[in-house]
């Protein structure tokens, strides 16, 4: 039997590049492996300001991106966490197991709290409770992320040794995945990390033209003042995308050529642009075709929401047995 692996991503803003080099991709690659369960994270999205009006949209648009970035829904469970209510039942007894301080201390939080200053609200606080019931609801072994989510599943591991002491063996201790290159992609600003409220991405489903507009200002290693002035790749943020994107033989020709000026930022810009084009094109091709088939991403979303609800109180009946209410 192959173990569990659950990850989960939140239907707020558009789908980017960062998103797929640190998370999407990595799911991709480890379908085959494990059994793997994504989910639309939706009650998490709540922590922020929401718009109501849009949201089931969202939700759909979300999945539809996932599926034609190569989630296969033959090959794996891929739902929406408000359909599966056992999330929040468990969440709340996992509460009781969470230390505040830990929570205080979590960076996306601090973050958060900064950017959102007229609603630090206790569900935003308590983020990664829910979180740690997403994955430990399943029993995953494995939680593939991108960087700025190890802290979460440190926390989650903390949450589980704290929910088995006190009452007895029901969690495993799940690890986190993070992929060797991209899991942390720096937005074109290249100061910080790519993220959807920056507004510093390159959204999966763009067109190369909204792409190339994008990345024709990005920033590059801004020693590089004229085009005869040699650059440093190591420090170069479309370098580090070019190892994410391009094939070895354009990866080496951008070191090689950019240290002695050989190219200059716009030819190397656009080298990386057909790159991106090579990876972008087909998702691009396979979200359209999945619109134009409507109903077809619902039943996919329903149809993982019964597989993963079946999983999820079985998991329920052990805790609420375990902790005595049963
Ligand atoms: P979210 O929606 O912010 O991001 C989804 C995934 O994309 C990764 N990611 C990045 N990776 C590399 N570079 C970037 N610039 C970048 N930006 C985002 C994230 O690390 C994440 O893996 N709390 C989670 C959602 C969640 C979850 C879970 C994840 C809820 N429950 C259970 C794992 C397991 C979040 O906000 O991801």
């Amino acid at each position: 039997m192959k173990s569990p692996l659950f990850s989960g991503i939140q239907p707020t803003g558009t789908i980017h590049i960062g998103n797929y080099c640190g998370a999407i991709r990595n799911w991709v690659r480890l379908l085959d492996t494990y059994d793997g369960i994504f989910c639309i994270v939706d009650y998490h999205a709540l922590t922020v300001a929401h718009d109501v009006s849009t949201t089931r949209q969202r939700v759909v648009d979300a999945a539809r991106v996932n599926i034609a970035a190569g989630l296969d829904p033959e090959k794996c469970v891929l739902f929406v966490q408000s359909r599966v209510p056992e999330h929040t039942e468990l969440a709340w007894i996992l509460n009781t197991v969470t230390p505040m301080g830990d929570l205080s201390r979590m960076t996306q939080f601090k973050e958060k709290s900064k950017q959102h200053e007229d609603n630090i609200n206790a569900g935003l606080f308590s983020y990664p409770v829910l979180q740690a019931a997403d994955i430990l609801l399943y029993k995953a072994g494995a939680v593939p992320v991108g960087e700025d989510q190890i802290q979460h599943i440190e926390l989650t591991r903390e949450v589980a040794r704290k929910f088995n002491a006190r009452f007895g063996e029901v969690f495993p201790e799940p690890a986190h995945l993070v992929p060797k290159e991209g899991a942390r992609i720096l937005g074109l600003d290249g100061k910080a990390k790519m993220s959807k409220s920056l507004g510093n991405y390159v959204g999966l489903l763009e067109s190369p033209e909204e792409t190339w507009k994008k990345l024709a200002p990005a920033v590059t290693d801004e020693n590089r003042k004229r085009r005869s002035d040699p650059g440093n790749p190591e420090i170069c943020n479309l370098y580090s995308l070019h190892r994410n994107f391009s094939d070895d033989e354009t990866i080496a020709t951008v070191d090689r050529e950019c240290r002695v000026a050989g190219i200059g930022c716009v030819d190397c810009k656009k080298m990386l642009h057909r790159s991106l084009s090579a990876t972008l094109e087909p998702i691009r091709e396979r979200a359209s075709a999945l619109e134009a088939t409507p109903g077809k991403v619902e039943e996919i979303l329903d149809h993982g929401a019964k597989q993963a609800k079946a999983r999820a109180e079985r998991t329920m009946e052990e805790v609420r047995r375990a902790i005595g209410v049963r």
